[in-house]
């Protein structure tokens, strides 16, 4: 029996990352899909009703041990694509933060990412083909004032996604990195942030759009894509202005009780 192609997707119990399992679905993937909470099954069912084969997999992938779960159940089947969304934001004053939580970020958006990256873009090496999206963020071009953990590991992922993709530029791999900004999902309310103007913003990008947007970038092997007019307006400025009057302007979005 032929396999069709296999996508994994990360993240994709909720948001952007549900989005981009909707996209490989309809356009002929098999899907692994994980996150940490028992939503990926009813996320998989969904998925399911559109006629596609999707194994979920339960897995905190800010550990060791739940990325080696995810590439356990991936197995020796070859992967076409991987997009690697999973991650989390941690709002409120730094010095305020609770450390567990600062860590899990780390774990989640950097450690894990990078992890499943390297494990699944070496078999991609070996049959020098594939296609990887990371989700990193405008966050990651912007000091983040009142959320600064979160801002720089996806300054890590803009900045990895992008090298990535340098080094395999002689191959059949791809790397896109999807930069939303500000989108409606769970994300504020998960991050603590729900108390803050961009948590109450009630004009952020809708997941489905946003997923489009890198799924399109990620067919077509684009490095990268700002997925909106004002948040491609937002990272322009963020390449001429200084970073205290960018960290400022992210206080404004970000300070809690403002
Ligand atoms: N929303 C925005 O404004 C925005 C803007 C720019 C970039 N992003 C990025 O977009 C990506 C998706 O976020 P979203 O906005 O769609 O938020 P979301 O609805 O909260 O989705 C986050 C997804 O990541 C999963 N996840 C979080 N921690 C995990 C862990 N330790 N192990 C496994 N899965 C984990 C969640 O599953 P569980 O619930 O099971 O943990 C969920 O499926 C994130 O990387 C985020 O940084 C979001």
């Amino acid at each position: 029996m032929a396999f069709r192609p296999l996508a994994i997707v990360t993240g994709a119990s909720t948001g952007i990352g549900f989005e981009l399992a909707k996209c490989c679905a309809a356009d002929g993937y098999d899907l692994i899909i994980a996150a940490d909470e028992a939503e990926i099954e009813s996320a998989a069912e969904t998925l399911r009703a559109t006629g596609v084969w999707v194994q979920p997999v339960q897995a905190d992938l800010g550990t060791p041990d739940g990325v080696d779960k995810l590439i356990a159940e991936i197995g020796d089947r070859p992967v076409d694509a991987l997009l690697a969304n999973a991650g989390r934001g941690l709002g409120h004053a730094f010095l305020d933060q609770d450390f567990d939580e600062i860590a899990a970020v780390i774990g989640v958006n950097v450690t894990g990412t990078v992890a499943l990256v390297q494990q699944v873009g070496r078999g991609m090496r070996d049959r020098n083909k594939g296609r990887i999206l990371i989700t990193g963020s405008i966050a990651g071009y912007l000091p983040g004032s009142f959320q600064a953990v979160y801002n720089g590991t996806k300054a890590f992922l803009d900045s990895f996604s992008y090298a990535l993709g340098n080094e395999l530029k002689d191959t059949e791999i791809t790397v896109t990195c999807l930069m939303p900004g500000a989108t409606e999902t769970e994300f504020f309310d998960r991050a603590h942030m729900e108390d803050t103007p961009v948590g109450k913003d009630d004009n952020k990008a809708d997941a489905a759009k946003v997923a489009k947007d890198g799924y399109e970038a990620m067919k077509s092997g684009k490095p990268g894509i700002v997925s909106g007019l004002a948040n491609k307006l937002t990272v322009a400025a963020a390449g001429v202005l200084p970073e205290t009057v960018l960290a400022e302007r992210h206080r404004k979005m970000a300070e809690p009780g403002r």
